[in-house]
């Protein structure tokens, strides 16, 4: 995979009526990259915040074994109804990653976790619907999710998180692809980052973001 790639931001295919707000979907190319260079056909592919299904739906159509939690129950009905085989994709909690029968060779695992501006209140874990504890707490979690997810992973597996920096429009920056790196590498071995530029732009401030890379070594 290149350190820099350029993608269109755009959907072929729309969500269903009753999905509002902000479309929280990367586009199919992103995932296709990284399944393409880094897993052979027949590996296990997983997404512990599977979101729409988009990185499990991209490896199932690469021949690659789907697995996927998600916590939302709509985003997971229809995530499920775009694969052949949803058997993978669990409705669940990933801060619970250790309780659910994944598989033990995991080659893969491609996600855009739910993301946190430093001062937010509520908690990215439970889809902004409860009292968080907090940026450093939201770290730490993150960093356990990975912790439980290790003994799932093939030797030399491939992780990767898309993060980006955030900017509010009052100028608050939060640098949560960096602190989001480095609280993986508590876990993980940091092998760098792919710079992604987007067209058009999500929203402010967020016309690029990093992919973060890791490995079980
Ligand atoms: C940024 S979205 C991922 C979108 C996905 N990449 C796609 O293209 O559809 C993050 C997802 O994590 C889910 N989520 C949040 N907390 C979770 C948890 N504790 N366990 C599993 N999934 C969770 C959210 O419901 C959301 O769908």
């Amino acid at each position: 995979v290149r350190t820099f790639l350029l993608l269109d931001n755009r959907h072929d295919e729309p969500l269903s009526e009753g999905f509002t707000g902000p479309d929280v979907r990367f586009p199919p190319v992103l995932p296709r990259q990284f399944i393409e260079e880094w897993t052979r056909p027949g590996d296990v592919v997983f997404d512990p915040f599977a979101g729409f299904g988009t990185t499990l739906r991209a490896a199932e159509e690469m021949g690659r074994i789907a697995w996927g939690i998600e916590w939302d129950a709509r985003r997971h009905a229809y995530a499920a109804s775009g694969l052949r085989d949803p058997s993978g994709l669990l409705h669940g909690d990933s801060r619970q990653l250790s309780r659910y029968p994944l598989p033990d060779n995991i080659t893969l695992s491609f996600t855009s976790p739910p993301y946190m501006m430093e001062d937010d209140s509520e908690n990215p874990f439970t889809n902004y619907s409860a009292a968080g504890a907090g940026y450093d707490h939201y770290l730490e979690t993150l960093s356990s999710i990975y912790r439980q997810l290790r003994p799932r992973l093939a030797p030399g597996a491939y992780v990767v998180l898309e993060a980006a920096n955030l900017k509010r429009g009052d100028g608050a920056l939060t640098t949560l692809a960096w602190d989001v790196a480095r609280a993986i590498s508590d876990v993980l071995t940091f092998t760098g980052e792919i710079v992604v530029g987007w067209q058009p732009t999500y929203g402010f401030g967020y016309d690029h973001s990093y992919c973060l890379t890791f490995r079980a070594l």
